[in-house]
């Protein structure tokens, strides 16, 4: 009977670690608080959001929350997750929040350093990037199937740098999990998540007139835009990142196998396996999102284009990722936020 009712419980209710308790600010607490009566197995309202604490009260709140008996409503959800976004190394501490629910704050707090990086490549933003990256990458290696999580929400609305990289992002990472199964290190899954998510660092540097155009570019227009590449290695550098992965991420995303890509017009002989498997995620990643001048396309038709475009790209790349979405390996996709 009392395992019912905690099993009701925390479908509404998820207990308060005490790591994300005292990541709060300790006098006003900004969601309420349910205290266990363990002899019932009822939670009744402990203290309201955003009223003030006395010392007394704080004492007590640390105490009962070591005793595991505080807990706050799923209701209060976007307070809890936008709170962790801006912290998201809580998000490994907690033992409450749903594998769904993770997942949207991941991409919340991803899209939110993206957008601070791109605005200004430099050293601090990068940090914040870099640490929630890692993050990231320490919560797939724990688990290598949650990568399908991010698969299953994937940006399909208007294109923004953002979104794409993280389309990016979720794609490569996939592929590449898939392709090197237990083989797989966490350097290289490290390395692998940085490349992605630098990869087109230098179109934030293209402006943005020219990026929403919807008419045919200009031959200027070209050179400024082909010239990304190069930009982004250059901030890579800058950023002292000299891991090849991420050098070969920016500069050889747009090379195709059969040397009708850019900057370098490289043949498959000459590029690497980022190189080739950046070239897919990344087109994969524009080719599902609306863009000034195409369409969104649906993810399995992108795929199977890709997968018959042999000539430009790499199949045992594309392959799976065609194979895995006719199958429904990831599931059904679920837009940001909500449940799956
Ligand atoms: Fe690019």
């Amino acid at each position: 009977m009392a395992q019912d009712l905690l099993a009701g419980i925390s479908e509404d209710y998820y207990q308060i670690s005490e790591a994300v308790l005292s990541s709060f600010p300790k006098y006003r607490l900004p969601l309420d608080l349910y205290l266990l009566q363990e002899k019932v197995v009822q939670l009744v309202l402990y203290s309201k959001k955003d009223s003030r604490l006395s010392n007394e009260q704080v004492e007590e709140i640390s105490r009962l929350v070591q005793e595991g008996l505080l807990f706050v409503s799923r209701a209060d959800h976007p307070i809890y997750s936008k709170h962790i976004v801006k912290q998201l190394d809580l998000v490994l501490l907690d033992a409450n929040l749903k594998e769904a629910e993770i997942a949207d704050i991941f991409l919340q707090a991803l899209t939110m350093r993206l957008e601070e990086f791109f605005e200004q490549p430099v050293k601090p933003a990068f940090e914040r990037l870099h640490q929630d990256a890692m993050v990231l990458t320490e919560y797939l290696w724990a688990d290598k199937h949650r990568i399908k999580l991010f698969m299953r929400r994937l940006f399909k609305g208007d294109h923004t740098l953002a979104r794409q990289t993280l389309n990016t992002l979720a794609a490569g990472l996939w592929i590449f999990m898939h392709q090197k199964g237990d083989e797989l290190t966490r350097p290289e899954l490290n390395n692998y998540a940085l490349g992605f998510l630098l990869h087109d660092v230098g179109m934030s540097k293209v402006p943005s007139f020219i990026l929403g155009k919807t008419t045919q570019l200009l031959p200027d227009d070209r050179d400024k835009i082909h010239k990304h590449v190069l930009t982004g290695a250059q901030v890579a550098h800058k950023l002292d990142l000299m891991q090849q992965d991420i050098k070969a991420a920016c500069l050889e995303h747009h090379e195709r196998l059969d040397g009708t890509g850019y900057p370098q017009k490289l043949k498959a002989d000459r590029m690497t396996r980022m190189g080739m498997l950046c070239a897919v995620a990344d087109s994969f990643a524009a080719m599902i999102q609306k863009r000034p001048y195409a369409a969104a396309k649906d993810p399995l038709q992108a795929a199977k284009e890709l997968m018959e475009d042999v000539q430009r790209y790499e199949k045992q790349y594309t392959a799976p990722l065609y194979t895995a979405l006719v199958t429904g390996e990831f599931g059904k996709s679920v837009p940001l936020g909500k449940a799956d």
